[in-house]
């Protein structure tokens, strides 16, 4: 059985159910969060909850409960199914109204949060991924379930016999379609900045960033043109349930010359030991 919380309700998954004219179902007028637990702690919690506080506010969507009524969720969830490592989504949506592209007024917002096993702590991992164009709206920096555009970027991805699409939008790269970027080259790191809202602010993004400054390399965050990736030593993705992983094939040609990825290996480790230290309990 798999226990999720909605609207103040823990229910076994089969049974919990949602109105059709909620306004998530029919417009994915909705934001969420995705968060890994371990041995019942878990991970950036503060920057998770910061970025979907951000998002509700974006989205106009009011804020469903306090730090404390997330953290109260998450550990009963935790506990319910006995400190196995988690993947643990959270979806706030708008509410459930008649169909009308208007706000609602007066609506409660529905509050989700579900639970998947998470095997976590990968070895480094390397895969192929292509560059497609990004076609996605203006605000890629906040996390909503309107996620259409990514899903078609990623199947097409998946189609091509690659892992990860690496978006381009007018020539720069932006982000994956479910990942951030890395780019290494003579050392030094780059990652596409946050400015324009092109990309979303990956809470793994910012952490590798910290930790690569930690070690003594430079990590700048800037425009990255589309032929940098193409003479780039190194290539990684970020997120949250994959950590770092590095992409050794693009667009069907080998990247970087040095098929050991010495930085990347040495950013997992190093980001490894930072997340262990840093499961907090709840
Ligand atoms: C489009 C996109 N960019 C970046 C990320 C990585 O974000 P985070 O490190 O917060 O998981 C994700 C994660 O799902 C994503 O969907």
């Amino acid at each position: 059985m798999t226990t999720c919380f909605l609207n103040g309700n823990y229910l076994d998954i089969k049974e919990a159910k949602i109105s059709v004219l909620d306004r998530g179902f029919i417009f994915g007028d909705a934001v969420y969060e995705v968060l890994v637990s371990q041995d019942g702690g878990i991970f950036g919690l503060n920057d998770h909850l910061n970025r979907l506080e951000k998002n509700l506010s974006e989205v106009m969507i009011p804020s469903p409960m306090s730090r404390d009524g997330w953290r109260e969720v998450l550990a009963k969830l935790i506990s319910i199914h006995e400190k196995v490592n988690l993947s643990l989504y959270i979806q706030v949506s708008r509410g459930a109204a008649p169909r009308a592209h208007a706000f609602p007024h007066d609506v409660k917002p529905t509050v989700f949060v579900m639970c998947q096993p998470h095997v976590g702590d990968h070895e480094f991992r390397q895969v192929k991924c292509v560059t497609l164009e990004d076609n996605r709206w203006g605000r890629c920096d906040i996390k909503t379930t309107s996620l259409l555009p990514n899903l078609l970027l990623k199947n097409a991805a998946i189609e091509k016999g690659t892992y990860e699409a690496i978006l381009v939008r007018d020539g720069y790269v932006t982000e994956g379609a479910s990942s951030n970027i890395f780019i290494v080259k003579d050392s030094r790191v780059s990652t596409p900045s946050l400015n324009h809202k092109a990309i979303l602010p990956g809470v793994t993004r910012k952490l590798i960033c910290d930790v690569v400054r930690s070690v003594g390399v430079p990590c700048t965050e800037r425009e990255v043109r589309r032929d940098e990736l193409l003479c780039a030593d190194e290539i990684w993705l970020t997120s949250s349930t994959s950590d770092i992983v590095a992409v050794n094939i693009l667009d069907q040609m080998s990247v970087g010359n040095d098929f050991r990825y010495p930085l990347g290996r040495r950013i997992h480790k190093a980001f490894k030991d930072y997340k262990a230290d840093n499961f907090l309990g709840l």
